[in-house]
């Protein structure tokens, strides 16, 4: 089965031409981080009318790649939530008019669980069930995934989402944007234990996540340092912020496949790119017994194959929009 996977949900514009589930023909992606880097963070109008100007030829593009016609493909599947809800739109209205215009079924997926799915892809292999720490620029949840398609959110952050934090200390750092790969770069120069910082606990909630109090704390030792004209140690300021991030994450993760009698953590986002939190989460699993699943730097960012890749088993499941279909800010990944 070919399907043409359209993602748009915030700086990248990407279309894939996908086979069964598991097998990439085309994955073309546009970045506009260069474009948001002049203003440290996506401007969310920027982003919608760089998406509007590029996602035809995209589509040309993949289906050149993949060497396949238009009257080839079975289905379109497209990002429909979460994300920047006028770069969503863009996306959603282009996948429904190939859809309307083709006769083809139009399958709504969920961005995350785009994201875990590039597992698939990476890895032909691993079948659900397993848990997934999907962490990326918007998101950070903790997720039993019980089938392709049936889902139990088992912690979530209550504020920011990892990369966004990334983002925030990378800036008050003079990093540019997304600052999640230069902190990475960066931290590898620092003496750990530099800094003490803090580490929050939801009161009540074991797999909950909390990562605002940490941004802060890097903001005020940031600004503290301007304002008594001395020199931060960049550098140890980055690998103390990651092993925080990191703290908060791999063990809770571990925690939660050990609760869902689950053998197996797959990571899932941009922030799954970071070589610290790596690391830590290869070392938890050893300790623990799990298998751990990463996936490639390459998939670990925004792109359409793994939508592609989740659209599959999402109209296995007889999952289908129609061309009513609207596009969502939040959504409960457990809803798809
Ligand atoms: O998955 P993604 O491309 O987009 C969303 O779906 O949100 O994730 C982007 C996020 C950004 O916050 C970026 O700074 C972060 O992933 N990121 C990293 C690294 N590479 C990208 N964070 C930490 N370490 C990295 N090496």
């Amino acid at each position: 089965m070919l399907i043409l996977a359209v993602e748009s949900s915030c700086d990248e514009t990407a279309v894939a031409v996908e086979e069964d589930g598991r097998r990439v023909l085309a994955d073309k992606i546009a970045s506009q981080a260069d474009m948001h880097a002049v203003y440290g963070g996506v401007v969310p109008e920027i982003a919608s009318r760089k998406h509007v100007e590029v996602i035809s030829q995209l589509a040309e593009a993949a289906l050149k790649e993949a060497g396949v016609s238009r009257r080839d493909l079975d289905a379109v599947a497209v990002t429909y939530a979460p994300g920047l809800i006028g770069a969503v739109l863009v996306g959603v209205n282009f996948a429904k008019s190939v859809a309307y215009a083709l006769g083809l079924p139009l399958i709504p997926v969920h961005h995350v669980r785009g994201h875990i799915a590039a597992n698939y892809i990476a890895f032909p292999e691993l079948e659900p069930p397993f848990l997934a720490l999907a962490i990326s620029g918007g998101n950070t949840l903790i997720v039993d995934v019980k089938t392709y398609t049936d889902m139990e959110v088992i912690g979530a952050t209550r504020d920011d989402a990892a990369g966004e934090c990334f983002d925030k200390a990378a800036r008050v750092l003079g990093l540019p944007y997304p600052g999640g790969a230069p902190m990475d770069a960066l931290a590898k120069r620092g003496t750990a234990g530099t800094y003490d910082l803090p580490r929050a606990h939801v009161s009540g909630s074991a797999f909950d996540m909390s990562f605002s109090g940490l941004k802060t704390a890097v903001v005020n030792l940031a600004h503290n340092a301007a304002q008594a004209g001395k020199e931060l140690d960049k550098a140890s300021l980055a690998l103390d912020f990651t092993n925080a991030v990191s703290e908060m994450l791999v063990p809770r993760a571990v925690a939660a496949a050990e609760k869902c009698g689950r053998d197996t953590i797959a990571a899932a986002g941009g922030v799954a790119a970071n070589s610290i939190i790596r690391a830590d989460l290869q070392r938890a699993c050893a300790q623990h017994g799990l298998q751990l699943f990463v996936p490639p730097l390459s998939l670990c960012g925004d792109n359409a194959a793994m939508i592609g890749c989740q659209g599959y088993y999402e109209y296995l499941a007889g999952h289908r929009a129609e061309t009513d279909l609207n596009a969502y800010a939040t959504r409960d990944i457990a809803l798809g």
